[in-house]
């Protein structure tokens, strides 16, 4: 397999192709990190504070947190503790519903394990009996994502659980959680009845702190053990570990991201209805638009004016599909307007 592709470096228009706050982070962050003393950079940074903050956030107790360098690092080090197969041993198995976050398949592959992806269903509802059915004694993580990325679909938590009750002793159900904010809904309070499931999160999404670099592990301090020894050593950097305090301080920025996020989705709904373009109901802070033969057109021509989105249509089950962010509302506002005019210039 080959690695990881970086989408392209763009930066000079609307970023509406990694599903980031393209507002940005709470100013409380910006006076936070204004804060740092020159002592500060020159220690390696403490986490007790910042793993208490994000602890109580998320309503656990603080040795059932892990921070990670980004939700990716997260992903990488679960991979690392749970698919590298012991000497002589079989290959051990990660089950990928598809159409998925991509890094699972590239992260199985840098452990050593074996991928065994799921197909999708045609209006992408979770394919929970395919899933069981692909479990087998050698399958070590199941990674689900609710809501998915790139479909922005939901995952009921009856079906973690019941792959949670179906999974060889050892095994874990990883349950990515980057865009729980938005759809209001986690597993992590059912965590303590389901020691075999961790979930992740990440700082990058609502709360706007992709540039630092900041997520978290969530589960029982016996299952999360393995997976620790997989984290670097100080990973995330003290400035990283400011700034989420910070964050979590401000969660009024938070609740107006969450607001504008459902306003701009409504706007595209209905931009996407008038453009006679299908698409797929969200719970996320993206929108996965069904653009057929329309793909390349909308693609180039949006891009042409500064606006980036997001081509899928290679992901399983998502052939002419076109993920767009919608986050603040006059962002979706000028992508919409350059929407239209990119495709009935098309026309
Ligand atoms: C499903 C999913 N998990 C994890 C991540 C990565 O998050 P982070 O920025 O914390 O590494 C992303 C980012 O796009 C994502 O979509």
């Amino acid at each position: 397999m080959s690695h990881y592709q970086k989408p392209p470096e763009l930066y000079e228009g609307l970023r509406l192709h990694q599903n980031e706050n393209t507002g940005g982070c709470s100013p409380r962050v910006i006076e936070a990190l204004a804060r740092l003393r020159p002592d500060q950079i020159g220690f390696y940074p403490p986490y007790a504070a910042a793993t208490d903050a994000v602890a109580a956030y998320l309503g656990v107790t603080p040795d059932a947190v892990t921070l990670v360098n980004g939700l990716d690092e997260g992903i990488m080090a679960v991979a690392v503790a749970y698919l590298r197969a012991a000497i002589g041993g079989p290959q051990l198995e990660a089950i990928v519903p598809e159409p998925a976050f991509e890094i699972f398949r590239f992260d199985t592959a840098v452990a050593g394990g074996k991928l065994v992806q799921v197909m999708p269903h045609a209006d992408f509802s979770f394919p929970l009996d395919e899933v069981l059915a692909a479990i087998t004694p050698d399958t070590r993580v199941v990674f689900v994502t609710n809501p998915n990325n790139p479909t922005g679909v939901d995952v009921p938590l009856d079906a973690i659980r019941t792959i949670a009750g179906r999974i060889p002793p050892g095994a874990i159900v990883f349950v990515d959680e980057a865009y729980a904010e938005f759809a209001g809904v986690s597993f992590i309070p059912h965590l303590d009845a389901f020691p075999n499931v961790i979930v992740g999160r990440t700082f990058s999404k609502a709360f706007g702190l992709a540039g630092l670099r900041i997520g978290c592990l969530v589960g029982s301090p016996a299952t999360l053990d393995a997976v620790r020894r997989a984290v670097p050593v100080y990973s995330v950097n003290v400035a990283a570990a400011v700034a989420i305090l910070a964050a979590l301080e401000d969660l009024d920025h938070l609740r107006d991201y969450l607001r504008q996020v459902a306003e701009s989705k409504a706007l595209l709904y209905d931009a996407c209805d008038r453009l006679e373009l299908p698409y797929v109901k969200s719970r996320s802070n993206f929108v996965l638009v069904r653009a057929g033969d329309r793909t390349d057109a909308l693609i180039a021509g949006a891009l042409a004016k500064g606006i980036y989105l997001r081509d899928r249509s290679t992901e399983p089950g998502c052939a002419g599909s076109v993920r767009i962010a919608t986050g603040i509302v006059e962002h979706t506002r000028r992508a919409i307007a350059v929407i239209e005019e990119v495709l009935c210039a098309a026309r």
